[in-house]
């Protein structure tokens, strides 16, 4: 059969496939998530999900260090306390493990950039991101404590302040807050299009935070595109560095509208159920881990990704440097 044109030709072996392969990323671009306890060794991880850990500041600053040494440049550090209270008062200790753990990781692994979460669920008893009464989110009073909260974070060392809250005009509040205390160096990753998802599940567990009712009034709608476009043009207008796209597979249209229509890089947060469904895969022998992992970060950098958060970062990384 005569056909100018065959496709196939480009597939036809490993070699070739290689040179016109159009998706390649670095283990730079890839973030892994990190949970600071209390207390000294100690050392826990997600029965459903073993990338995802917890560890008190010491072992922290080992995995830091490992962490550096495989590739990574940046760990997203989340706190994880007992110590809840209706206003998250622990968000705001500047004795805290999470700024103990921030401060002695910055002195030992200088080289590794810090990304630090912004809301109160951790430390808030009601479970909310935000300051919470009567069955309301207080938007303008949550913000207040989020750029008290940022600032603290940036004095400890943090040097990507990423606040996950949705509350609005928090972006401009924290760039403010930050500029005035000094940190005009400090960037901020604004969770722009953060959805009401159900696949928060382990990340929660990991926090033991129990939310009283839904996150449905801040964080957005999963019907909705435009919305997420609103949120864009606001967070880019109000001073964000880095916009993010949350939870990463089921959103990749999200991230490809983000990533034509504005001139910042766009981080995905590649969420713990997401990652946490694909244990349960390949645990039930349904999909291989390996290569489901890689096709997941593939496809989430071809939809314009530049950045990704996930829980399976590290391992890929030290997969790569192997
Ligand atoms: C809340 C926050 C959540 C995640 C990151 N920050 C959960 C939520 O909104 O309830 C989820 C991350 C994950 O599932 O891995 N501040």
């Amino acid at each position: 059969m005569f056909l100018p044109k065959r496709p196939r030709r480009l597939r036809q072996n490993a070699s070739i496939r290689a040179m016109v392969g159009e998706t390649h990323f670095s283990v730079a671009q890839l973030i892994q998530p990190v949970f600071i306890c209390a207390g000294k060794s100690v050392e826990k991880s997600h029965p459903a999900l073993p990338g995802c850990k917890t560890l008190s500041p010491d072992r922290a600053v080992a995995y830091a260090k490992e962490a550096y040494e495989a590739g990574l440049r940046c760990l997203l550090l989340f706190g994880v306390s007992d110590k809840k209270d209706a206003r998250g008062s622990e968000a705001l200790n500047p004795d805290s493990s999470l700024i103990h753990a921030i401060k002695d990781i910055r002195s030992k692994v200088p080289d590794l950039i810090l990304a630090s979460d912004i809301a109160l669920d951790p430390y808030t008893d009601h479970g909310h991101d935000g300051l919470y009464e009567s069955g309301k989110i207080l938007n303008d009073a949550t913000v207040e404590v989020l750029c008290e909260m940022s600032t603290l974070q940036a004095k400890a060392g943090v040097q990507i302040i990423a606040p996950s809250d949705m509350m609005d005009g928090r972006i401009g509040a924290v760039r403010r807050a930050l500029d005035s205390n000094g940190f005009e160096d400090s960037l901020i990753l604004a969770y722009t299009a953060k959805y009401a998802s159900a696949f928060y599940g382990p990340f929660r567990d990991t926090l033991q935070s129990h939310v009283q009712g839904d996150k449905k009034s801040y964080q957005m709608n999963p019907q909705n595109r435009r919305e997420a476009l609103k949120e864009l043009l606001l967070d880019v207008e109000e001073g964000a560095d880095i916009v993010m796209v949350k939870p990463a597979t089921l959103y990749l249209d999200i991230i490809r509208e983000f990533a034509d229509q504005c001139q910042v890089p766009v981080a995905a947060y590649h969420v713990s159920g997401e990652c946490a469904l694909l244990e349960a895969g390949a645990q039930a022998k349904l999909i291989d881990r390996e290569r489901a992992i890689q096709e997941s970060f593939d496809a989430i950098f071809r939809s314009g990704a530049q950045l990704i958060a996930s829980y399976f970062a590290l391992e890929w990384a030290k997969n790569k440097s192997k």
